[in-house]
């Protein structure tokens, strides 16, 4: 049988996604002690992890280097890769909307400058508004940009809230739910189908509670 090679995100989510995937029948014991590898195979299984950056595990799956990935929503919203979404895993819950100071008031006939890590997300958001807008495309630490004046609000990932809290900043408009996805490589899905079943289908079992 093929291996299965899995693309993880590194991080939070990516290790509540291997905890699914463990649960599941899926799991690898050299990956729970990971030191700095970025590769892991249990061949007992047929599967085969590698941690990537959140933002990348859809460009290894769209590409065929993964045959399967778990990314947020968020990223394929963004980047709109052309992979099989399989399942809604129904972790990494969070949500996309606009926030910014508490006394923010929209700018009467000025364009609206909007910081954000998803820029395409942010534009078509606002078209559908007929807003024009000025995106600033940043890296990180968004919430930085309305408190420092470079922009009036910001479209981000919202998940408990406390940044937006502990930063003065507030919700001002939810744009979509996010939760994490289980996608697959489109040439992987013809090729190695059962495999790639049975691991979705294990997953489907262990979310309704039945192994
Ligand atoms: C994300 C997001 C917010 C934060 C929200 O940032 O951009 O800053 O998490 O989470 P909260 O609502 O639970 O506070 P991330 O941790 O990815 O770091 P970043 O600033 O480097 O983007």
């Amino acid at each position: 049988m093929d291996m299965l090679n899995i693309a993880l995100p590194k991080g939070r989510l990516g290790e509540k996604a291997y905890a699914m995937l463990k649960n599941s029948g899926y799991p690898c014991p050299a990956l729970e002690d990971p030191g700095r590898r970025l590769i892991f195979e249990n061949p007992e299984k047929n599967v085969r992890y590698f941690w990537v950056k959140p933002s990348d595990v859809a460009i290894y799956v769209e590409r065929g280097a993964a045959d399967l990935g778990i990314v947020g929503k968020d990223i394929l919203l963004e980047y709109a890769p052309d992979v099989y979404e399989l399942l809604d895993l129904n972790m990494g819950k969070c949500r996309m909307a606009v926030a910014g100071k508490k006394d923010f008031r929209e700018p009467v006939g000025k364009t609206l400058k909007v910081a954000t890590k998803f820029p395409n997300i942010a534009q078509r958001y606002y078209s559908g508004k007929c807003r024009d807008i000025d995106i600033i495309h940043l890296n990180g630490s968004i919430e930085l940009a309305p408190i420092l004046g470079l922009s009036h609000v910001i479209v981000d990932i919202v998940e408990t809230g406390v940044t937006l809290r502990e930063n003065d900043l507030m919700v001002y408009e939810e744009i979509v739910p996010i939760s994490a996805r289980l996608i697959a490589n489109v040439a992987a899905y013809q090729f190695k189908e059962q495999s790639i079943n049975r691991i979705c289908g294990s997953l489907r079992e262990q979310m309704e509670g039945k192994s």
